[in-house]
């Protein structure tokens, strides 16, 4: 394994934890992922020797990775199917690797995601995948690891080391090269032209602003956090890709706070779950996705009808939210495929001081590891 990092950039730089650390960090790490990948505003994958008739021939992908990582598929399977129409199927490690999964040389695109690059379930999937023939790009943070090393391709994240056990900007430069590959796709399909690739980038690069503005204000994230502290339940919802958000949320939580919480899509609410809410049960409503809204709204009433008590994480435009949610976190407005890319540090944040307030440890949470090599 290559060292590219120096020491400075391990040590905590003044932020009490890692996690919080890294969370600020974002900014930075979103910029140095995509801005190299943008050449003369269009999707340009050069630097990482891929060019476009690498790509063209792929009529499905299959993105592969555990935990946070295969969070990250979940957005990139929103993006690239509605943007490029390229079907896109997510799998758990894990259990890919022990499903003889069906798998198509000349057609398959697989996608290994993985921070450390050293996962053992993850590596052992891309082996399998290779065994097969098919063609493997891997989204990589550590340079020289070995996922980095096995894989066809690789397209780096440039996140720097991440030391906390819960992921954070490398769950970020994942989603924003899955951003990049999503439009990138849809130009090779025909789905996207120049003029729209160009906006769709401009859009791209304004994250990086509205990311820092966001973090300006932990303050309020430290009072919701109070509010959440005692709760032995919590619930996030959302639809599409506030769907894909809410599993990071949740998972963000329940690692480093010990709340048990769950993600649903609120449209399954009524398939069971709903009995589970109760007078004071926190709910984290993320309703980004404006042309989702009104649904996400009748979900909400919902669960507030039966006593919950809801968190709404909306884009500054939405009206009239006080009278449906108990909270409101409003994001700078971006159309709404965007979104996610801002929504995902109030999640971060919202566990980070839950955790703090609970007395537990952010950095190291019990039981976990930061890099799984063992299966
Ligand atoms: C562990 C870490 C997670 C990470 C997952 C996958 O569970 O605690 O934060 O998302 O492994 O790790 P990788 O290095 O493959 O992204």
């Amino acid at each position: 394994q290559t060292a590219t990092w120096d020491l400075e950039a391990a040590q905590k730089g003044g932020y009490p934890h890692f996690m919080l650390k890294e969370i600020h960090e974002q900014p930075t790490a979103f910029h140095n992922t995509v801005s190299p990948r943008i050449v003369d505003g269009l999707p340009n994958f050069a630097c990482d020797k891929i060019c476009d008739e690498d790509l063209r021939r792929f009529e499905r992908v299959v993105v592969v990775a555990c935990g946070t990582a295969m969070h990250s598929g979940y957005v990139g399977q929103y993006l690239i199917e509605r943007l490029a129409r390229l079907p896109v199927t997510v799998e758990i490690a894990s259990e890919f690797r022990y499903k003889n999964p069906i798998l198509n040389r000349d057609k398959d695109l697989v996608i290994i995601v993985s921070q450390s690059g050293e996962t053992a379930d993850t590596l052992a999937a891309l082996r399998l995948a290779k065994k097969q023939g098919v063609f493997v790009l891997g989204i990589v943070n550590v340079v020289g690891s070995s996922i980095a090393r096995e894989a066809d391709a690789v397209i780096y994240t440039w996140a720097g080391p991440e030391i906390a056990v819960a992921s954070t900007k490398a769950y970020t430069v994942q989603i924003s090269v899955m951003y990049l590959l999503a439009i990138k796709f849809a130009m090779l399909r025909g789905f996207a032209d120049e003029a729209f690739a160009r906006e769709y980038t401009s859009n791209l690069m304004s994250v990086e602003e509205h990311i820092a503005e966001i973090l300006k204000d932990s303050q309020s994230f430290q009072f919701y956090a109070s509010k959440l502290q005692n709760a032995h339940d919590l619930f996030y919802l959302g639809r599409g890709l506030d769907y894909a958000l809410a599993m990071e949320g949740s998972l963000k939580l329940k690692e480093i706070t010990y709340i048990h919480s769950e993600a649903y899509a609120a449209g399954e609410l009524k398939h069971g779950p709903i009995s589970l809410i109760v007078d004071g049960t926190p709910v984290i409503a993320l309703g980004t996705q404006k042309s989702l809204f009104e649904k996400m709204a009748s979900n909400i009433k919902e669960v507030k009808s039966r006593g919950a008590c809801v968190f709404l994480i909306c884009d500054d435009t939405c009206e009239n939210t006080a009278q449906i949610a108990d909270f409101v976190i409003k994001l700078p407005a971006l159309p709404e495929i965007f979104m996610p890319l801002l929504s995902v540090a109030p999640l971060q944040l919202l566990a980070y001081y839950t955790s703090i307030l609970r007395g537990c440890d952010v950095d190291k949470p019990r039981n976990l590891a930061k890099s799984v090599t063992v299966e």
